[in-house]
């Protein structure tokens, strides 16, 4: 019997796993479970016999691809795939999927929770500031940037977004403006609020230059990765800047630097913008549905290493 694997060393909630259960058994497939894994033996262990994987930021590395002797398929429930290693998953002649714009909303969600938490000064009982009329500043305008935008309108926010690949008429499409380069985004907003993915081009790209081009008082939100910071450089800047604001559900590597500024720095202790029922639900049962239609009917939709 086919077999598929969750992999998740943040669990979902049940609700979805028994949504992925529901979906892949109704189509004849077998689910077993591995959750909150503490050692990659336990993963190599578990991928010994499996045709299939659902991970989140699981790391799927050339390791992991020569343990799974019957893997075919990989999908990753979320949006970001810079977990997995493509060129070995394509040398071991496995597909790889995410799902994009499934957990889209919970991320963006948690960007105002976290923004409302750093203008009202961690809530230390200090009078703070007002998100209306602020200039908002989307770098990266995909599924999670435009649900922002959208969440950004409901507290009358100024809009403005920079996408090296998104035309600027989609973007004011949706009421917001266009600008023409990251440094002019930095430059005009006061709050900027990060979904670009861990790639080549943007690793280490949030930098002391870059950021120091914020207006005083500015508030930096990370939801997107912690690779795309460079960590000593943004730790120098506000030594010298006090005030700049950083809130983050990614804790950096630096995290210890990062608290000696007080009341300037948040992280979660997990990444947490994905981490709702809801959208765990929505991408967990959206990779069973695409397993399914893979190995049913060599569907290879979503597929990101062609
Ligand atoms: C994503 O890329 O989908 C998000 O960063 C969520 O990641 P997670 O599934 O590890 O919470």
């Amino acid at each position: 019997m086919t077999k598929i694997l969750i992999a998740t060393e943040k669990p979902f909630a049940k609700v979805a796993v028994d949504g992925i259960r529901e979906v892949s058994e109704a189509a004849g497939l077998e689910v077993v479970l591995l959750e909150k894994y503490t050692e990659k033996s336990q993963l190599l262990a578990a991928v010994a016999d499996v045709d299939a994987i659902i991970i989140r930021s699981d790391k799927i590395d050339n390791e992991v691809f020569d343990a799974a002797k019957n893997l075919k398929i990989v999908v990753r429930a979320g949006a970001g795939y810079d977990n997995v290693d493509l060129a070995a998953a394509t040398a071991h002649n496995v597909v790889v999927m995410n799902t994009p714009g499934q957990n889209s909303n919970a991320v963006a969600e948690l960007v105002f929770g976290m923004l409302v938490f750093a203008v009202r000064n961690f809530y230390n009982g200090k009078a703070g500031t007002e998100l209306k009329g602020k200039k908002l500043g989307i770098l990266a305008y995909g599924n999670v940037g435009r649900c922002v935008a959208r969440i950004a309108k409901g507290f009358d926010m100024d809009i403005y977004a920079y996408d090296a690949f998104c035309p600027a008429a989609a973007i004011e499409a949706d009421g917001v403006k266009a600008v023409s380069s990251q440094d002019e985004l930095f430059e005009t907003c006061e709050v900027i609020s990060l979904h670009i993915p861990a790639t080549a081009e943007t690793r280490q790209s949030i930098n002391y230059d870059l950021v120091n081009k914020l207006p005083h008082g500015a508030v930096l939100v990370n939801t997107a990765r912690k690779e795309v910071i460079n960590e000593p450089e943004l730790l120098k800047l506000m030594q010298e800047r006090a005030d700049l604001r950083y809130v983050t559900d990614i804790m950096p590597d630096m995290d210890a630097d990062f608290r000696t500024l007080e009341g300037r720095y948040f992280s979660t202790p997990k990444k947490m913008g994905a981490q709702t029922a809801e959208a765990n639900i929505n991408a967990g049962v959206a990779a069973a549905r695409q397993i399914v239609a893979f190995f049913k009917e060599g569907c290879t939709r979503y597929q990101v290493n062609k």
